[in-house]
Parts: C-alpha cells; structure tokens; sequence
C-alpha cells in the first residue's frame, strides 16, 4: 500500500514509518526540512516537501494514496488551528474521490483527563484539558466525515529507546548526575506504551480499513512517576530523590501542555487486543530501559 503520513519523523511518526518500511509499504512523508528529508530518506521513506499549515500543497497527494496517518503536531498556541486547517483540507480533498479514503488520526490518553483508580475504556467520556479540547472535536469531525473511513488511536504515554520519548526529562538529567523533577506528585501515574509497539497499532490499523472508531493503545495501564524516576536514576547511578516542582510551576515555565504529564491516569487496550488481535511486546519499561541505558553506557 501507499502511505501517507504526516509528522513522519516525531516521536510517533519514526516508529511508524520504519514499521511501514518493514511491512513493505510505500512511505510518502510530508517535511518541511532537508534535515527531515535526509531522516526520512535514511528510514526508507520518500519525503513530500511541505508545511503542515499549508495544507493545499499536499492535500491531493495525501488522498491519492491509500491511507493517511495525521501523527503531526507543532506543539505551540497554533497547535488546535493548524490542525483543524490540515484536517478541513484533507476532508475536502477526500470529497472528490470516488472511495472513501482511509485516515489514522492521533489523539491521546490526555483526552480523558484524570482518571485516578478506574481505567479508562474508549466507552469512558472525554474530560481533555482545554489546551487539547480541539483535539476531540476533530476526531469527531472525521469520524463523522462519510468520504472517510477514519481510526483514531489514543496513544498512551509514549517512550522510545532514540531519544527517550515522555522519559527524555528524566534521562536528560539522570545523565548528568542531577536530580530528576517531577511535576506535581510521585504518585501520579501515566499508562505507558513503547514507540514501536505504538507503531504496529497504526500499521495494523491501516491495513484494516474495516475498523473505524476511537482505539486505546496502551502496555502497561497506569505506572507511578516515582517509581519511572527513581528506575532511570539508578540506572545512571545519579541521585535517585526526585526534586517536586507544583504544577502551576510548571505550567508557567513550560506551557498549557505541561498539565497533561500531571494527570494520574490509567487506560486499558482491551478493546484493541480484540478486533486487531494485537500485543505489545514490551511490557516491562523498567526492563527496557534498564538494558537499554546500560548497553549505552557500555
Ligand atoms: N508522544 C506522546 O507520548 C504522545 C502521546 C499521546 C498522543 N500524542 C500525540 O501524538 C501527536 C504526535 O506527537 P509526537 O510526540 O510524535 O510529536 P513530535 O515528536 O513533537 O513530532 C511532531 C511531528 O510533527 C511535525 N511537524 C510539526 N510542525 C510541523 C509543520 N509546521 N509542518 C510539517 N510538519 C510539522 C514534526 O516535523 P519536524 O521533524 O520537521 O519538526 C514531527 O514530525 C501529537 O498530536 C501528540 O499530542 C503523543
């Protein structure tokens, strides 16, 4: 199949792709760089030269293949704008296909907010914070979209084993001997997943355009910032008490966003390990990443 994906070389979109590569897919990956043309070149993916906040120059091509995965984000105050621009685009240049065009879309465990001891299902109401509020009324609009046939996957916490992912603060600091900070409190917990686990959802979802809907993707349900810490620290051999900064801290140093690591959440797959018949492969971080910074070190 061809693919086209937007924000092929984030967090997300560089499992993705590889995994596409692996499966033999054509991989057509919007950049605005030639720093992310070389990336996605070396990936095996062939760049598509464009910005996210123009979406005319890349609509057409995007419905001309057989999905399109929206894994792209610019993170900043035009995050919500550009997004809704990017995904009226696409919706109207699915119009004037005669099928409906297949479309993953990213949303995220934020979305439902704190969830505290229950663990959100997909059945669960969304309570996202306003700074990704956008987010669910979009998933609504492409779900609704009758050209397309759309998947919305709600990734949990995502760590990597390139750059670290959602543990890349506290990797950054273990590094260099210091003290790592927590936002709010250690007994917050976020459900986790590892990138390329992530990846084999979207893959498996693109290659079933028969399931339309929200899907969780998660491999362990709720795991306590303390502990992921205090798991990275000693690896390091670095100070293993966390500094705690408030969330209103936070936040002003860092953004609306900054709210979203402060949820205690917990989610559950299920709903996906039925209709895709999928497994993370990694379902230990602590393991994981364990290995992975001594065979750094080494
Ligand atoms: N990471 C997580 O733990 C997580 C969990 C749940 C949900 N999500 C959601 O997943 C989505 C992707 O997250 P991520 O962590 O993978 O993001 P990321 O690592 O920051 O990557 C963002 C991607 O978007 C691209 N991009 C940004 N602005 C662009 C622009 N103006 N034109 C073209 N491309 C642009 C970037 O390209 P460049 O390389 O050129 O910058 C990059 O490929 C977001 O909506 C996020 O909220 C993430």
């Amino acid at each position: 199949m061809q693919v086209f994906i937007l924000g092929g070389t984030g967090t997300i979109g560089t499992a993705v792709v590889a995994e596409l590569v692996s499966r033999n897919h054509q991989v057509l990956a919007l950049s605005r760089s030639e720093k992310s043309d070389e990336l996605l070149i070396s990936a095996g993916a062939t760049p598509f030269r464009g910005n996210l906040t123009e979406p005319d120059s890349w609509a057409d091509a995007a419905v001309s293949s057989d999905a399109i995965i929206q894994a792209a984000a610019t993170f900043g105050e035009d995050m919500g704008d550009v997004d809704a621009k990017a995904m009226k685009a696409l919706t109207q240049a699915a119009a004037t296909r005669s099928d409906p065009t297949r479309l993953i879309y990213t949303g995220g465990c934020w979305l439902y907010g704190e969830t505290g001891d229950e663990i959100a299902t997909e059945d669960r109401p969304f309570n996202p914070l306003p700074a990704f509020s956008w987010m669910v009324a979009h998933a609504q609009m492409l779900l609704d979209a009758p050209q397309l046939r759309t998947a919305v996957v709600h990734p949990a916490m995502v760590y990597d084993m390139r750059d670290g992912g959602v543990f890349y603060r506290f990797l950054s600091a273990a590094k260099n001997g210091q003290r790592t900070e927590i936002w709010g409190s250690k007994a917050t917990r976020w459900p986790l997943i590892e990138s390329s686990d992530l990846a084999r959802v979207y893959c498996d979802l693109v290659e079933r355009s028969d399931l339309v809907g929200f899907f969780n993707a998660v491999s362990e349900e709720g795991v306590t910032v303390g502990r992921i810490a205090s798991v990275i620290s000693e690896a390091y051999g670095s100070p293993t008490e966390p500094m705690i900064r408030t969330v209103d801290e936070a936040v002003k140093e860092n953004g609306a966003w900054a709210k979203g690591p402060t949820l205690d959440q917990q989610m559950s797959a299920r709903k996906l390990q039925s209709a895709i018949d999928w497994q993370p492969q990694i379902t230990d971080f602590a393991e994981q990443t364990t290995h992975w910074i001594s065979d750094i070190q080494t």
